[in-house]
C-alpha cells in the first residue's frame, strides 16, 4: 500500500476476537504478568509480515478499578493489544451464557439435556441482549481505533453481531468476518430464536468466511431459507448488495513444529518418554475438555479395544491430554466427571502394580513437551463428535517425519477434508468401528504408514496458517474493490 509520499506501508489489520492472543495476571496494584497463547489464529498472524496485525479482544480478566484498568491497557499496548473490559455479570450472561452454553453447543449440533433447555430458554433474553451489549462494546473500542484504510477481521461466533454494528458506525470500513467452528445444518441455525437477527448481522460484513464449503452452503442456505434471500455461487444478495462467502481452511504454522524437533528441550522430552514407555505403543490424545471432542467415546473405545484384545493390555497406553476450559460451565463440569469416572473404572479393571492403561492429564502442556509427545506417538486420536477444522490433527503430522505414526480422525472434523486420505477416517459414535480401527492402527505394515503420512504431511506444510490469513485479507481486499466497481457502474 502507497502513502502519499510516495513510500510503502504496510496495511494495518484490526484482528478482534473474544480472547485477546495474551493472557493477563495481576501482580500488583499497576502490574501484570502477560502471557501469550499461542492459538491457531494468534501464530497464524504472528507468520504473516504482509500486515500489521493489531488485537481487540477480552482479556479474560476482571478488572474493575481504574488504576488497573489503565495499567493493563499500557501493558497490552507493547503487544499490540487493546483490550475491552467486560464486568462478571457480563461475562457470565454473554460468554458462559449465550456463546457457550448457547451457540457453542448448537453450531456442533449438541442438544443441551432438556431440563437444561428449559433453563436455558427461560434465560434466552437476557443472555441475548448482554451478547448484543457485549459486541456493541467491541465495536466502540474497534471504532475509536479505526483508521482509514485498516482492514477490520472479526472472528468467531462471539462476535457475529459485530459486522453490523461497526458499518452502522462506518459503511466504508472493510469488514471480514471468519467462523471457527462449524455452521450447521439450516434445520438446526433455524431452532434459535434470534437466527434472523443474528444472520443479517453477519451479513452485513463485506466478506463471511468458512473452514469448509460444507459450512459456507449451510450458511448460503440459512440466509436463503429464513430470511428468504438469494443464494449465489458468491455468496447471498440482499436488494442488489452482495455479501461474499467462501470456504478458508485454515492451517498451522508447520514450521515452527518441525523446526522445535530440533531443539534440546524437545529432544530431551523425547528421550526421557521413550525410555518411559519402551516396549509399550503410545496412543496420544490432546483436546480442550470439552464435549466436542468425544473424549468419553475415544476412551470407551479403547476400553473395548482392550477388553476384545487381551495381548494388547500390556503392550499400548494412551495418553490423553484434557485441557480445562470454560470450567463456569455446568456442562463443562459435568464432562469432567464423567470422564474422570470412565478413565477411573478402565484403569482399575486393567491396571496393573506397575502400569496403567491411561495416563490422563487435566492440564495443558508446555510447547517443548506437547511437541516431544507428538513425536514419540505411534497413533493419534482425534475423535470429535463435531469441530470447525481440528489442529492437532495437522500438529501431530507435522512432528511425524521420522516415526510416521497413524492418525485416527473423525469424520465429523473439518480436518477430514483435507487429511482424510491419509487419516482412517472413523465415525466416533461407532465405539465398535472405532475399537476396531485401534487395532488396525497399531498393527498397519510401515509401507501404509509411510504413504498416510507423506499425503498428510505434503498438505500440512503446504496449507499453512499464514496462507490462510493471506488469502482471506487479499479476498476481503478484492471484494470490496469489487463492490465500489458495482455501485459505480
Ligand atoms: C475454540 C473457539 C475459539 C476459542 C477457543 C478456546 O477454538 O473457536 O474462539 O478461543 O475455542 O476457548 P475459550 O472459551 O477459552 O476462548
Amino acid at each position: 500500500f502507497e502513502r502519499q509520499d510516495g513510500r510503502l506501508q504496510r496495511q494495518r489489520l484490526l484482528v478482534v476476537a473474544n480472547r485477546l492472543p495474551v493472557s493477563a495476571v495481576r501482580k500488583g496494584e499497576d502490574s501484570w504478568n502477560l502471557e501469550v497463547s499461542v492459538g491457531g489464529l494468534v501464530s497464524a498472524l504472528l507468520g504473516v509480515n504482509e500486515f500489521e496485525a493489531n488485537w481487540i479482544g477480552w482479556a479474560g480478566v476482571n478488572v474493575t478499578d481504574e488504576i488497573g484498568q489503565r495499567s493493563l491497557t499500557e501493558a497490552l499496548a507493547e503487544k499490540r493489544c487493546i483490550p475491552v473490559f467486560l464486568d462478571q455479570e457480563l461475562v457470565h450472561q454473554y460468554y458462559n451464557g449465550y456463546c457457550n452454553n448457547i451457540l457453542w453447543p448448537l453450531f456442533h449440533y449438541l442438544p443441551l439435556p432438556q431440563e437444561d433447555r428449559l433453563a436455558t430458554t427461560r434465560s434466552f433474553q437476557s443472555q441475548f441482549a448482554a451478547y448484543k451489549e457485549v459486541n456493541q462494546m467491541f465495536a466502540d473500542v474497534v471504532n475509536e481505533h479505526y483508521q482509514e484504510g485498516d482492514v477490520v477481521w472479526c472472528h468467531d461466533y462471539h462476535l457475529m453481531f459485530l459486522p453490523k454494528c461497526l458499518k452502522e458506525y462506518n459503511s466504508e470500513m472493510k469488514v471480514g468476518w471468519f467462523l471457527h467452528t462449524p455452521f450447521p445444518s439450516s434445520e438446526i441455525h433455524r431452532t434459535l430464536p434470534s437466527r434472523s437477527e443474528l444472520l443479517r448481522a453477519v451479513l452485513a460484513a463485506d466478506l463471511v468466511g468458512f473452514h469448509t464449503y460444507d459450512y459456507a452452503r449451510h450458511f448460503v442456505s440459512a440466509c436463503t431459507r429464513i430470511l428468504g434471500l438469494e443464494g449465489t455461487p458468491e455468496g447471498v444478495e440482499d436488494q442488489g448488495q452482495l455479501t461474499r462467502v467462501a470456504a478458508f481452511p485454515i492451517g498451522i504454522d508447520s514450521d515452527r513444529f518441525i523446526r522445535a524437533l530440533e531443539l534440546p528441550a524437545v529432544k530431551y522430552h523425547i528421550k526421557e518418554l521413550q525410555e518411559r514407555f519402551a516396549g509399550r505403543k503410545v496412543m496420544l490424545g490432546v483436546d480442550r475438555l470439552d464435549m466436542i471432542k468425544g473424549i468419553p467415546q475415544k476412551i470407551l473405545a479403547f476400553e473395548k479395544f482392550l477388553e476384545e484384545n487381551p495381548d494388547w493390555r500390556d503392550k499400548v497406553v494412551l495418553l490423553q491430554i484434557a485441557v480445562p476450559t470454560r470450567t463456569d460451565v455446568p456442562e463443562y463440569q459435568k464432562l469432567t466427571c464423567q470422564v474422570h469416572e470412565i478413565v477411573g473404572r478402565i484403569n482399575g479393571r486393567f491396571g496393573t502394580l506397575t502400569a496403567v492403561p491411561i495416563h490422563h492429564l487435566d492440564r495443558s502442556l508446555d510447547f517443548p513437551a506437547l511437541c516431544a509427545l507428538y513425536a514419540v506417538t505411534d497413533v493419534a486420536l482425534v475423535t470429535s463428535l463435531r469441530d470447525g477444522m481440528n489442529l492437532v490433527s495437522y500438529e501431530f503430522v507435522a512432528c511425524q517425519a521420522s516415526k510416521k505414526g497413524v492418525l485416527i480422525l473423525s469424520e465429523f472434523a473439518g480436518a477430514a477434508q483435507s487429511l482424510g486420505a491419509g487419516a482412517i477416517l472413523v465415525n466416533p459414535w461407532n465405539i465398535t468401528e472405532l475399537a476396531s480401527s485401534i487395532g488396525y492402527a497399531l498393527t498397519m505394515s510401515a509401507n501404509e504408514r509411510e504413504k498416510r503420512h507423506q499425503h498428510n504431511f505434503l498438505h500440512v506444510t503446504t496449507h499453512t496458517s499464514q496462507e490462510w490469513a493471506e488469502t482471506f485479507v487479499s479476498e476481503l481486499n478484492d471484494t470490496v474493490v469489487e463492490a465500489q466497481l458495482r455501485t459505480r457502474h
